[in-house]
């Protein structure tokens, strides 16, 4: 297949180290707290993530981890940045809430501008951002986190129109579960985790999408981080990464069993820093 060449562009991330994950209260249908989860394979595995986005280039910064918040690995809910400026998250769990100040806190002392949230939203869980979709569009997911009303909200804050698309499968309760953005006007998506409406929106919006199937997305497969042409997946989602491979990206895959326990992937340890 042809395809002009697909180009990557460095980006700025951050991440938190699994230093205290566990899987000790169940929040989506992925946990199970009967099965321990192995510590030391999961931080060997998020380093292994933290030192592929390194080498390819991007610049990875570190959150601590804190004592007592066992999803703050999940990097991503944190908040939701676009040029510069952050949305911040507020948790619909009560067990989470607290990682909200501690994302607030890395971008104060970074200098970030900074919007509290009034509505329950969590970060890239729920919001997308393509800076050449029609000049910049923002995509967000609502059903099961976000409030709707959090949509409405970012896109006072951010400037930029916020598309809403509601999630219908418990099984992929974040955006980030069921869509992600390839490069800066192209998505992916598996269309079963979308409304019959929203999946009409999407096709409207991206008509060169990738489609992924219902496997694709349990394989954690659109739970991905794309720089534009280096498209970092879960191991376990090979079926994705030949997809996008024809689709002209390059798949690069990582090992992080130990971190589906807990319903995340790639994209859910990291977050990107838009500024
Ligand atoms: N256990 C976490 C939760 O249910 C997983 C979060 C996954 N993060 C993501 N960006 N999808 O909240």
């Amino acid at each position: 297949m042809n395809h002009t060449e697909r180009l990557p562009r460095n980006r700025t991330y951050l991440m938190c180290p699994p230093k205290h994950f566990t899987v000790e209260y169940a929040i989506n249908p992925w946990m199970d707290t009967t099965v321990p989860v192995d510590a030391v394979l999961a931080l060997k595995q998020w380093e292994i993530l933290r030192d592929t986005l390194g080498d390819l280039g991007h610049q990875v910064h570190v959150l601590d981890a804190v004592a007592g918040l066992p999803d703050m690995v999940y990097a991503a809910n944190g908040a939701f940045s676009v040029d510069g400026t952050v949305y911040g998250a507020r948790f619909r769990h009560a067990e989470r809430s607290a990682e909200a100040d501690a994302h607030r806190e890395f971008y104060a002392t970074q200098g970030w501008s900074f919007a509290g949230p009034q509505h329950i939203n969590e970060g890239e869980g729920d919001f997308a951002y393509l800076p050449a979709a029609y000049g910049g569009m923002v995509l967000a997911g609502y059903g099961f986190r976000t409030d709707p009303a959090a949509h409405a909200e970012a896109q006072e804050v951010l400037g930029r129109p916020v598309v809403s698309l509601r999630l219908v499968d418990p099984a992929f309760y974040h955006l980030d579960t069921a869509l992600a953005a390839l490069d800066d006007r192209n998505v992916t998506y598996y269309p079963g985790a979308f409304s019959a409406a929203s999946q009409r929106v999407l096709a409207q919006l991206f008509p060169d999408a990738v489609h992924a199937d219902r496997a694709d997305a349990e394989a954690f497969g659109l739970n991905l981080v794309s720089d534009g042409r280096h498209v970092i997946l879960n191991t376990e989602a090979m079926a994705m990464g030949d997809k996008l491979r024809a689709a002209g990206y390059l798949p690069v895959h990582v090992d992080l069993s130990e971190l589906k326990r807990g319903g995340g992937s790639v994209k859910c340890a990291v977050a990107e820093l838009r500024g």
